[in-house]
């Protein structure tokens, strides 16, 4: 059989693309595509990608199955469009778009073309995660009725000034950046129940100080902070669940810490990634518990799990080169990122309003 030949539209995140294509015995990267010479080059060099473009519709005429899109939100529509309508299966980091009505858009290209597109939802990915919904679909919890997840840092902000901190081009801060990631957990272990209504509280305290940097890059003062830098929420759902959601990148709190815990009618599970160093993964410990109630007795299992440094980012591009050669369709398919669009959506709207909004 050939293998699946890979292109990968930017080079920061998109490593992690790389070497998930190189760790699948069936997969290769034959092209990679940045407009930062450099970074391109540099990259290149380093997995061994033999041809380089710094124009997407150039390496789009290569005879590529799939492409990689790692570029900042802004471009993950027009970007994964052009690699639909070129012929070539997409996955697509999140946030799928900056907004829903972008992601629709996605979505229609990619049924219309009749071409794979999968969101990049890697924490479902992680072992743990695996586990955990290995439990929840053979109904060790129950059914799972309220959750709180959250992704929390004390001084995390991400590239002050890039186009991460600039809302034209990344749509929000953490809420579409970090909160994104535990929501689309969450929602998936409790089986993607119906969103309808939503109320949020957006901060930005911090940012607009150039206060409580993360440890990545040099801040560019001639960039801007227009986004927030905290968000809280809660979404409930049509058939009675709740979750509440948090989520900062910078925060007066202990750590940055990662987490879901779910509460089932039967058992209850925390899964956690606590950092010693804000953003380092290198420093971070995850862990896996799960809660019962045995013979009148409070009971607490840790779940031992392999650890995965790379936070399932490398087994979600193998799962997507599977589903390119069996025809399944991704556990995390891009409608599943066109939902959470609309309850993101929903979260500004209701932060901007100062009141609870129905989820469309
Ligand atoms: N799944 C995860 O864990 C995870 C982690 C970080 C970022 N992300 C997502 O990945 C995306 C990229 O984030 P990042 O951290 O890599 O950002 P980044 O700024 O570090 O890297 C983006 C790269 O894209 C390149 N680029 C920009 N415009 C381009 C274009 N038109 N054509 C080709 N290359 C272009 C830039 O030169 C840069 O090298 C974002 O959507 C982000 O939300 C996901």
């Amino acid at each position: 059989m050939a293998k699946i030949k890979a292109g990968v539209i930017g080079a920061g995140i998109g490593k992690y693309h790389i070497e998930g294509y190189q760790s699948h015995g069936d997969a290769e990267v034959v092209a990679l595509c940045d407009i930062n010479e450099e970074v391109l080059a540099e990259t290149a060099r380093e997995y061994g990608v033999e041809r380089t473009f710094t124009d997407c519709e150039e390496m789009l005429a290569l005879d590529l199955d799939c492409v990689s899109v790692c570029v900042p939100n802004k471009l993950h529509a027009p970007l994964t469009i052009e690699c639909l309508t070129a012929g070539k299966n997409v996955l697509c980091e999140k946030p799928l778009a900056r907004t829903a009505r972008e992601g629709k858009k996605m979505v229609d290209a990619a049924a219309d073309a009749g071409l794979t597109l999968m969101i990049q939802f890697n924490n479902r990915f992680r072992p743990e995660a695996q586990i955990l919904k290995g439990y929840a679909d053979d109904g060790a919890f129950g059914d799972i009725y309220f959750a709180r997840c959250g992704w929390i840092r004390r001084n995390g902000i991400p590239g002050w000034g890039s186009w991460f901190t600039t809302a034209e081009v990344a749509g929000g801060g953490p809420l579409i950046d970090l909160a994104v990631h535990m929501l689309d957990l969450t929602m998936w272990l409790m089986g993607n129940p119906e969103p309808e209504i939503c109320m949020a509280s957006t901060y930005s305290v911090f940012g607009p100080k150039m206060e409580a940097l993360g440890p990545w890059g040099t801040p560019n003062r001639r960039g801007r902070f227009d986004v927030e830098d905290m968000a809280v929420g809660m979404i409930r759902f049509a058939d009675g669940q709740t979750i509440l959601l948090e989520s900062s990148w910078a925060s007066r709190i202990k750590r940055e810490w990662v987490y879901s815990t779910i509460c089932g009618t039967e058992a209850g599970a925390t899964l956690e990634r606590v950092f010693a160093v804000d953003g380092i993964d290198d420093s971070a410990v995850d862990t896996l518990e799960v809660y019962t109630q045995e013979q009148g007795e409070a009971v607490d299992r840790v779940v031992k799990v392999e650890p995965d440094p790379a936070m399932g980012r490398h087994a979600a591009v193998r799962h997507f080169v599977d589903c390119l050669i069996s025809g399944e369709e991704p556990i995390s398919p891009a409608t599943d990122g066109l939902r959470m669009m609309k309850i993101l959506d929903a979260m500004y709207r209701s932060a901007e309003r100062g009141k609870a909004v129905t989820i469309k």
